[in-house]
């Protein structure tokens, strides 16, 4: 079922639908526990992939399903610590964005649609452009100019996304194929894989599944926030482990915004309850460069009913936590290392305790964005052998 979370109405499940008629608010996908329970262990049988979980996913035939094995992704304990990071990057496009996308081309595939279309700040076209081409559908990318990351840009490429690029930031992009797919003499020619599409977030909950395969319920889970759709789906996947009487506690959600594009989080700290969108944000971490959260109120209900809370890191705070997990072998685009900023400062400020179990959800791949790491980067130089040599035991010598 389709429920609205504001006014309550229900509706039947259908791929096209995603907002109330009544109050226009985004939908939540509801699903029947009853029908479920019996069935969880059936997942034993199956890899350790999105597919895992289809008991709680939307009902597709096998011959519909349009897989690249995603999921099932490593969770990587830091040294001497608590905290586990769970690296979405090592998914088949190097993002978390493949869990929803093969539940949603799955259901295009089964609906016919011949073309997809997404707006993105390049983890989404990538993801979106890889599983069109697995299922032989069109696929239309529309980015901010120069506001996607090199590596994202040519995954798309490569994959065979038709590209347009607009003047703006991603919101505008978004408000574009909005406006395409719902007002235009093209509507219903093409399916959005945008995050406000329910069925796709069905899929990014399998994150939550896993994590309580491998660890149980955490205390912290630590999301980088941009139009704010993750958070929600992670949520959500907890949620439903509780109602399936599978555990007795769930975690707090913690939701991290960078300055420069903080609309919820600048709210949530002022004490308000709606956002402070913007229209031109600014950040290093290109992926959560957004100014107008279309999942906002998913996303604070998610945070709100979880008891955590929404914070905001800076550039630099970002660009040092992406060296720390660089450190310990884990590269992530700076976006993902907003989660790590976070942890950071939040035990400093004594907020989360070291014993705390946390999760810091690691969203992209650090090869997507070359040029931030390469920024302040010198290579050593030798002029001869005995000077290679030399380096060889100075390094020795730390
Ligand atoms: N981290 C990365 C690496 C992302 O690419 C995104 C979103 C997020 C975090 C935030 O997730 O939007 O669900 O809150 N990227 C989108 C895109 C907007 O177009 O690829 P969210």
């Amino acid at each position: 079922m389709l429920e609205c979370p504001r006014c309550k109405k229900l509706y039947n499940p259908d791929p096209h639908k995603f907002a109330c008629n009544k109050c226009g608010e985004l939908l939540d996908a509801k699903i029947i526990l009853d029908r479920v329970r019996p069935s969880w262990n059936d997942r034993f049988e199956r890899r350790i992939h999105v597919w895992r979980y289809r008991d709680l996913l939307p009902e597709i035939d096998n011959e519909n399903i349009v897989t690249l094995y995603e999921g099932g992704t490593p969770l990587i304990k830091l040294s001497g610590s608590n905290v586990y990071v769970k690296f979405e990057g090592l998914n088949p496009t190097g993002s978390f964005k493949d869990r929803g996308m093969t539940v949603g081309v799955s259901i295009a595939k089964s609906i016919r649609v011949k073309t997809i279309i997404v707006a993105s700040t390049g983890n989404t076209a990538a993801s979106a452009a890889a599983y069109s081409a697995r299922a032989g559908i069109e696929c239309l990318v529309v980015l901010p100019k120069g506001g996607v990351a090199k590596g994202k840009l040519v995954q798309a490429i490569l994959h065979g996304a038709k590209i347009v690029e607009v003047e703006g930031s991603f919101d505008k992009a978004l408000d574009i194929v909005i406006t395409t797919v719902v007002n235009s003499k093209v509507k219903g020619l093409a399916y959005p894989l945008n995050s406000f599409n329910v069925w796709r977030l069905e899929g990014q909950k399998t994150l939550a599944y896993e994590v309580f395969e491998e660890i149980g319920i955490p205390d912290w889970v630590i999301v980088p926030v941009g139009n704010a759709g993750n958070i929600y789906a992670i949520w959500k996947g907890f949620k439903e482990l509780y109602e399936l009487g599978l555990c007795n506690k769930l975690p707090k959600m913690i939701g991290v915004q960078a300055e420069g594009a903080s609309p919820i989080a600048s709210a949530w700290i002022r004490g308000l309850n709606i956002p402070l969108f913007t229209d031109n944000p600014k950040t290093v971490a290109s992926a959560i460069r957004i100014g107008k959260p279309v999942n906002w109120y998913r996303a604070w209900r998610a945070v709100s009913e979880s008891g955590g809370f929404f914070t905001i890191v800076n550039d630099d705070e970002i660009i040092k936590a992406q060296k720390i997990l660089g450190k310990e072998g884990i590269s992530v685009e700076p976006a993902s290392a907003s989660s790590m900023a976070a942890y950071l400062r939040l035990i400093n400020e004594g907020v989360i305790d070291r014993k705390d179990l946390t999760i810091l959800v690691a969203t992209g791949h650090g090869l997507k964005d070359p040029d931030i790491i390469l920024k302040d980067f010198q290579t050593m130089s030798v002029k001869n052998i005995d000077e290679l040599v030399n380096t060889v035991i100075n390094l020795n010598s730390t």
